[in-house]
């Protein structure tokens, strides 16, 4: 395992949040970029840094191997800047990609994989040692029920039977530690999903399991839902975006893979795990 010091960016984020965690767990040097105040545990450095400003990035990157990559907008505009700046300092990149990207969901100018698909294209063509991690759909998007688990005890949404096999922010992670420490996924996009298929009707009944109390699903149609993403803000092409590629999974569910075991050597946390880990959110 490599000692140098890793820059991990989107920090403060779900999977970000993780790797830092990991990383200072395995007694990893790690620097946090941040863009404001945040809290780590001891012995994290946090650094300011925004990644839509390539020239604040030097002090953060000054002395830096590796970077752990999150890129937190919709479109690849300035990527190109960012990642020149990474490649001038550091040896190498693990960059968090997208199921999306290579998938039969895929198509030209979807706003979820194009900027994905065009990230990864620069970060293959840096120089620098690279791996591009696939994850599928995040069990951290169900904390967007949250607020109404707490207040109604019940989740209005579309698309009751659609199964997906989210992972767990914590697996991504694992993958991505290995990925920053050791050789095993130079030049690798690995696909990883959690560990089965869970229908959204049964996310929620986990949800309330883990809470102690029931919690209601019920289905309203895919229009009704982009008005009510549109309503909470959610960028449009976002909502145009997600919506119809749920429709077509409901039909062709996503494939299932050991990937995070193969890597990490143990096996995906369940949605039912996610659930209980999280269950003070949903209180
Ligand atoms: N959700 C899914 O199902 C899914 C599936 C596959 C891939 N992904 C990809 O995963 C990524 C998001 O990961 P996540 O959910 O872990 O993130 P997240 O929890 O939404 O957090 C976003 C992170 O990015 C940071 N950030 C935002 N703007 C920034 C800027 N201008 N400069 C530097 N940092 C900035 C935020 O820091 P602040 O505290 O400063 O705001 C925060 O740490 C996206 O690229 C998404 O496309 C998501």
């Amino acid at each position: 395992m490599t000692q140098s010091r890793i820059l991990v960016a989107g920090a403060t984020g779900k999977v970000g949040g993780a790797v830092v965690a990991q990383l200072h767990a395995a007694g990893v040097p790690v620097r946090a970029l941040v863009r404001g105040e945040a809290s780590f545990p001891e012995g994290v450095q946090a650094v300011r840094g925004d990644l839509g400003d390539p020239a604040s990035l030097g002090a953060a990157l000054e002395g830096v191997e590796s970077v752990f990559l999150v890129w937190p907008f919709l479109s690849a505009e300035g990527a190109s800047d960012v990642i020149d700046a990474i490649g001038r300092r550091a040896r190498r990149v693990v960059y968090l990609s997208s199921a999306g990207v290579g998938s039969v969901e895929e198509e030209p100018g979807e706003a979820i994989t194009a900027f994905h698909s065009e990230l990864e294209r620069l970060v293959e063509a840096s120089g620098l040692e690279w791996t591009a991690l696939r994850p599928t759909g995040f069990a951290s998007n169900t904390l967007g029920w949250a607020e109404k688990i707490r207040t109604t005890g019940t989740v209005r949404a579309p698309l009751a039977g659609l199964a997906r096999p989210l992972i767990h922010e914590a697996d991504i992670a694992a993958v991505a530690v290995q990925a920053l420490t050791t050789d095993a996924l130079l030049g690798a996009r690995p696909l990883l999903t959690g560990p089965e298929l869970v229908t959204q009707e049964r996310q929620v009944a986990l949800i309330g399991e883990a809470i102690g109390r029931p919690v209601r699903f019920e289905e309203i149609t895919l229009a009704e839902a982009g008005e009510q993403m549109r309503a909470a803000g959610y960028p449009p092409e976002l909502v145009e975006a997600v919506l119809p590629v749920q429709a077509k999974m409901l039909a062709n569910p996503e494939p299932v893979n050991g990937e995070v075991e193969r890597v990490t050597g143990t096996p995906a946390r369940t949605f039912q795990e996610w659930a209980v880990d999280h269950a003070t959110d949903f209180r």
